[in-house]
């Protein structure tokens, strides 16, 4: 056995993979090493991850100057419980994120992945109703939506085969479709309609991009509609840009397309450049504003144990810093262009259709037979033939993507390109 096998029959006798079936699955490749753009598998393999490992990584892998704040600040505090004690990683981290954040972005409550970011943004919303004395159960989400894997994050998203074993469990929510130029004014409507109810608590929604369910791009004017009726009912606005934030979409973050900013804003994936698990919600003044009370039942009961753990917020900072140089926001706007170039190349063929790209997110709808969706058939022939070609793609069903680190060089998008092209 070479040590390659080794490792995966060790894997397969002590490890349960995420999103993966386990008897049809093709065993998985072990990783050695990662630099830049590239995975380095334990049989010598170079791999240009193409989509940042799960959307999380920026700059790419093994960054030094992440790394080295991760080391220095391993060896200063690792960890200290952040109820009654705090720590300037932390507060650095949150004054800076409120620097950039839209300006109407007043506190930072940390947790430890996307899933905690959304679960808390609704817990502060209905908590927000239940310390103010009003009655308010309903939350509004987008079809299509993805928020994350636990109970709360399920509720808000899709009803799907993946969830089906759970939605006895899952609250109502009242799902309206993506707005669209064409059944705008029915969405508008419903949405008008629901509003009118009093009942609604939040609008949750992942601003201009649907990341889960095929990269489903939508206009910031019609978002924006909705935001501004949903705030005039008092209704809160959560922007999940677990996906979308850190320069995703060309500006630092989605909701920075918009006129109306959101209450609370969610963000995860890269907010440490790919390193460290870490959640952020965000929210306004008006929000903890129902918090800051005597009464301590208006106390916010949320916490995890790493909450705002210090190497991981160390980590944070290193990545604004790598983030907010010229070299990378210059690097967000070459693969743009090169997008949006390959985007006018790719509408030239019938084999595809729905071509789209915003920033840094490249995504077209490859034609087949089955409609397009998330169990679409053509995944399983599309993941291997790019891995064949040392390129990681993860098709959602029949939508390709490219979301890559922001350091992939032309040479490599390239590569990506002509691997698409040829499947055409
Ligand atoms: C928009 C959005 N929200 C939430 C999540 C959940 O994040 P996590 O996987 O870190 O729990 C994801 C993950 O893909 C996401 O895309």
């Amino acid at each position: 056995m070479t040590p390659t096998e080794q490792l995966q029959q060790a894997d397969a006798q002590a490890i349960w993979h995420p999103f993966t079936p386990l008897t049809t699955s093709p065993v998985p490749l072990p990783i050695q090493s990662a630099k830049g753009t590239y995975l380095y598998t334990t049989d010598g393999r170079q791999i240009i991850d193409a989509i940042a490992s799960w959307w999380v990584n920026l700059h790419g892998h093994s960054h030094p100057h992440i790394a080295n704040a991760i080391a220095t600040q391993a060896q200063r505090l690792e960890h200290v419980i952040f109820a009654g004690f705090t720590h300037e990683p932390a507060i650095q981290l949150a004054q800076r994120l409120l620097q950039i954040l839209p300006n109407n972005q007043n506190k930072i409550f940390f947790s430890d992945n996307g899933s905690t970011a959304t679960e808390v943004a609704m817990k502060m919303a209905f908590q927000y109703f239940h310390n103010k004395g009003i009655r308010r159960k309903k939350i509004i989400a987008l079809e299509g939506a993805y928020h994350g894997d636990t109970f709360g994050a399920m509720s808000v998203g899709e009803r799907s085969p993946f969830n089906a074993p759970f939605q006895p469990y899952l609250f109502d929510v009242e799902f309206i479709a993506l707005p669209t130029e064409e059944n705008k004014e029915i969405v508008l409507k419903q949405f008008e309609d629901l509003l009118a109810t009093q009942e609604v608590a939040a609008f949750i929604f992942e601003p201009l991009v649907q990341g889960a369910s095929g990269m489903r791009m939508y206009s910031a004017k019609l978002l924006d509609t909705l935001i501004q009726k949903a705030q005039a009912a008092e209704v809160i606005c959560i922007a999940d840009e677990v996906m979308t934030g850190f320069g995703r979409t060309g500006k630092l973050f989605a909701s920075l397309y918009l006129e109306h900013y959101p209450d609370i804003i969610c963000l995860s994936k890269g907010i440490t450049g790919g390193f460290l698990p870490l959640g952020v919600t965000a929210c306004t003044e008006k929000i903890i504003s129902a918090y800051r009370e005597d009464d301590l039942m208006k106390t916010f009961f949320h916490g995890h144990s790493y909450t705002a753990n210090p190497i991981v917020c160390a980590a944070a900072n290193a990545n604004l810093d790598v983030l907010l140089e010229k070299n990378c926001l210059a690097d967000i706007q070459r693969i743009t262009q090169q997008h949006q170039a390959f985007a006018e190349l790719c509408k030239q063929y019938t084999t595809v259709e729905n071509v789209r790209c915003l920033g840094t997110i490249f995504a077209l709808d490859m034609v087949t037979s089955q409609e397009t969706s998330y169990i679409n058939e053509a995944r399983s022939k599309l993941y291997p033939y790019f891995l064949a070609k040392n390129i990681l793609l993860r098709p959602l069903g029949n939508v390709l993507y490219i979301l890559p680190p922001y350091c992939i060089s032309n040479e490599d998008l390239e590569q990506v390109y002509q691997a698409i092209l040829e499947l055409m």
